[in-house]
């Protein structure tokens, strides 16, 4: 028997007991695991819920438990997540969480932190909820030179862009009824800015690069600005708007990294453009595999929890040492946003027959009209973004709106 803590019993923490005990016949004869949640901390009190016999309100006690073997930490948030952990690894007791927040800021540390106490660090659920991402990168794709990853990695943010283009309404309309319908949080900030995507995109570039990829090094744009005009002139397109998280690192050159969280149209003949609603999918190019997606369910209880309880069969079957993925403490070299290449779609005030300044300011563009009043649409060739800034500026006060256009 391999007793688990349990550490937080709000969703997720909730559906890992669930998925333990749910699952643990079937786990026992798959795996030979014997998994026993021994403990569940939290601070509140489970009236009726059977979990009330394994509550804890005291952190101490799984931390002086020798039985434990197995924290899991699903509190979110830095404090106390970050200390419990950092206790939990350094009393030889392997960890493992979906906190995206905790791994993004402090994974190096408790990484180096697990490797020195011979346990292992494990995080599958912080990038595409239930879909495998991080056991694949360090397994399967292995033998391969990851250069590319992109992905749809924020449910509510991809359930609000979905909404708005099959129902044509305005974002804060949507909002409100994605947090009605419990698909975005109460306060929204982290995922519609683009701040949980952007985590996760650092999270899985550190893991395909080999080095730390700080995630403020990376320019981060959210959704909020995107309004039912710019889906009006995706449709016209035949694209779809995605809040994309971006990294290429370029291998044959310098290998510095390119990463970017932000709204992109996505064309028909890009296999991210038919992932809808709450669903997440990881695009990712290696250069002997080519191209490879992940696609699932990118949030929620259960599909969170069983890759938690994943992280913990791993654990339980590694006992005394340490298989995690790692990454170089060094950081790595970020190439600036500005120098980076691509198309923009660029919405401006006036008529599309008097777009003689624009194609003197931007050159060989390709007009698009939505028949929006008082508006029209353009292309940009490709260029950088400093370019495009460059030339933006130029038209100050007539661009109403722009979107970057995946290549
Ligand atoms: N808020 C996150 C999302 C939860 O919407 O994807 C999963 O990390």
């Amino acid at each position: 028997m391999v007793a688990v803590a349990v550490l937080g019993y709000g969703t997720v923490g909730s559906g890992v007991v669930k998925v333990i005990e749910t699952n643990h016949d079937s786990i026992l004869k798959k795996t030979g695991v014997d998994l026993q949640v021994k403990y569940v901390l939290d601070l509140r009190e489970f009236p009726g819920d059977p979990v009330q016999e394994k509550l804890v309100h005291d952190y101490d006690v799984i931390i002086n438990d020798p039985e434990v073997r197995i924290v899991v930490e699903t509190m979110g948030g830095l404090n106390p997540a970050y200390p419990f952990t950092k206790r939990t690894l350094e009393a030889g007791k392997c960890a493992c969480t979906s906190n995206k927040e905790l791994v993004a800021k402090y994974g190096t540390e408790l990484l180096a932190t697990a490797r020195e106490h011979q346990v292992s660090y494990l995080f599958e659920a912080s990038c595409g909820g239930g879909i495998p991402i991080i056991r694949p990168l360090r397994t399967s794709l292995g033998a391969d030179v990851i250069d590319e990853i992109t992905g749809i990695v924020n449910g509510t943010t991809n359930y609000i862009l979905t909404k708005m283009s099959e129902e044509g309404l305005e974002f804060d309309d949507v909002l409100r009824d994605a947090q009605q319908k419990g698909y975005a949080e109460r306060n929204p900030e982290a995922d519609v800015e683009g701040h949980d995507a952007c985590r996760k995109i650092a999270i899985l570039s550190s893991l395909a690069y080999g080095k730390r990829v700080d995630f403020t090094d990376i320019y981060t744009e959210g959704i909020t600005k995107i309004t039912s005009a710019e889906v009006c002139y995706a449709q016209k397109l035949g694209m779809a708007i995605r809040l994309l998280a971006y990294s290429h690192m370029d291998v044959e050159n310098d290998g510095r990294v390119t990463a970017m969280v932000a709204p992109f149209l996505v064309a028909k003949t890009d296999p991210l453009y038919f992932v809808n609603g709450v669903f997440n999918a990881i695009f990712v190019h290696g250069n002997m595999l080519g191209d490879a997606m992940f696609y699932g369910q990118g949030a929620g209880k259960d599909a969170t929890a069983s890759a938690v309880v994943a992280d913990v069969i791993e654990e339980a079957q590694t006992l005394g040492r340490s298989v995690m993925s790692e990454w170089s403490p060094e950081k790595q070299t970020m190439q600036p946003v500005a120098e980076t290449e691509k198309q923009f779609f660029v919405r401006v005030s006036g008529n599309a027959d008097d777009c003689g300044e624009v194609k003197n300011v931007f050159g060989a563009v390709s007009i698009v009209q939505a028949d929006l009043d008082g508006e029209y649409g353009f292309i940009t060739p490709v260029m950088t973004e400093a370019a495009y800034q460059e030339c933006a500026a130029k038209l100050e006060g007539q661009i109403l709106g722009m979107i970057r256009i995946r290549g």
